[in-house]
């Protein structure tokens, strides 16, 4: 019996497929490599010893879908594949709903097709929005405030009325909050290109000197220091609420959603001065204005996560900047 991923080749996706294969999950990837490489498929196979099957695949390609649910008796999907800029959603909103809604129907055709109905779904702390209590907890408004979160809530309610419309449905959604950090090994971690929108790899790039200044956005929020706080997840210890869903996903019935996060917040100058203690490289930073959207603060109650899918995270903000600096001096040796 196979997993599937979709979006396998991806930052998450990548890390999720290594604590699969640790468990001796036989997995199948499927991903169009738009924000990925081939080359982590090395990467995995190196760490597990194990090697994932890629399919080269675009999922709005659906005959190429259903040739791969012909060639493997796949019992579950975890759904990660889209697109993820919540800037870039703003300029080419028809690719974000192509790639993140669209996707997301066909790939559901297809399983209902080939008899397979449980799925683990990638949501995001995007969908509360500005939440309006804290910590945030599965039953809070949702909301969107950018065309990418409305993907992430349209594919929500979508799933939640197929759900509905047949019991053999079994979808758990998973709303990740700041995932971070890289893999033990440094084999595989986040790399992106450009500029990065996100603190964590901006940092990281300031630390390495490919940056010069990190622009922290707002110092008058009411928070310790004025910054922004955030609940940051080590990209591992959410691989492993993957397998965790896969555990309990029979016994759901129709739709179960999670939080996945630490209940933990830190504050972007927390983050700054984590990173400087770790790499011992000093962090020059601007203090801009707010960026439009941004909440104050924003952390998971994990409870619903501990208690019913035994899952907890594990590694703390010193583990998440060590990894990524090992990560980060690793691949430049090796890439560049
Ligand atoms: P990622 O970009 O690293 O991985 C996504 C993968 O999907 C990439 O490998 C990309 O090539 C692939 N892909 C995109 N469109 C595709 C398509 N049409 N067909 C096939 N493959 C396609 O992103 P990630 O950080 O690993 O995120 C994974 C999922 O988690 C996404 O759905 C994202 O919205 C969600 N999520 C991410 C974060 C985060 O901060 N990283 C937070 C919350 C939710
Ligand atoms: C964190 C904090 C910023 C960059 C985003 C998406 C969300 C989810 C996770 C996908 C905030 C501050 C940031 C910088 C800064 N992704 N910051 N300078 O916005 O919490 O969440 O990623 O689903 O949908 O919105 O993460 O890392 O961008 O910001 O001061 O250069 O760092 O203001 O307080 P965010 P982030």
């Amino acid at each position: 019996m196979a997993i599937l991923l979709t979006g396998g080749t991806g930052y998450i996706g990548s890390h999720t497929a290594v604590e699969l294969l640790n468990k001796n999950y036989e997995v199948i990837i499927v991903d169009n490599l738009s924000n990925s490489s081939e080359d982590v498929i090395n990467d995995i196979q190196e760490i597990t010893g194990k090697r994932p099957t890629l399919y080269i695949v675009d999922l709005l390609e659906k005959d190429k879908l259903r040739t791969v649910f012909n060639k493997h008796n796949i019992q579950s999907v975890i759904h990660f594949a889209g697109l993820k800029a919540v800037g870039e959603s703003a300029q080419i909103p028809l690719n974000y709903y192509m790639n993140n809604v669209t996707t997301t129907l066909i790939l559901c055709e297809v399983m209902e097709e080939f008899n397979v109905h449980k799925l683990v779904f990638s949501s995001s702390a995007t969908v509360y929005g500005i939440p309006d209590k804290l910590p945030i907890t599965e039953e809070a408004t949702t909301t969107a405030l950018n065309p990418y979160g409305r993907t992430k809530l349209m594919c929500e309610k979508i799933l939640l009325d197929i759900a509905n419309s047949n019991e053999k449905w079994k979808i758990a959604m998973l709303r990740y909050f700041n995932p971070v950090g890289a893999h033990e090994s440094g084999l595989i971690g986040e790399k992106p290109i450009g500029i990065p929108n996100n603190l964590m790899p901006y940092v990281t790039k300031v630390a390495i000197g490919e940056l010069e200044s990190l622009n922290i956005y707002g110092n008058d929020y009411p928070t310790s220091d004025g910054t922004g706080i955030r609940d940051y997840i080590h990209v591992s210890d959410l691989a492993r609420g993957h397998i965790s869903a896969l555990n309990h996903i029979n016994k759901i019935d129709s739709v179960d959603i999670f939080n996945l996060g630490t209940g933990q917040g830190y504050s972007v100058l927390e983050v700054v001065n984590e990173i400087e203690k770790v790499t011992g490289k000093n962090i020059a930073y601007e203090i801009k204005d707010r960026r439009v959207g941004d909440a104050a603060k924003s952390y998971a109650d994990p409870s619903k996560a501990n208690t019913i899918l035994n899952w907890e995270a594990e590694k703390g903000l010193s583990e998440i900047c060590e990894d990524i600096w090992n990560f980060v001096e690793k691949s430049y040796v090796k890439y560049d």
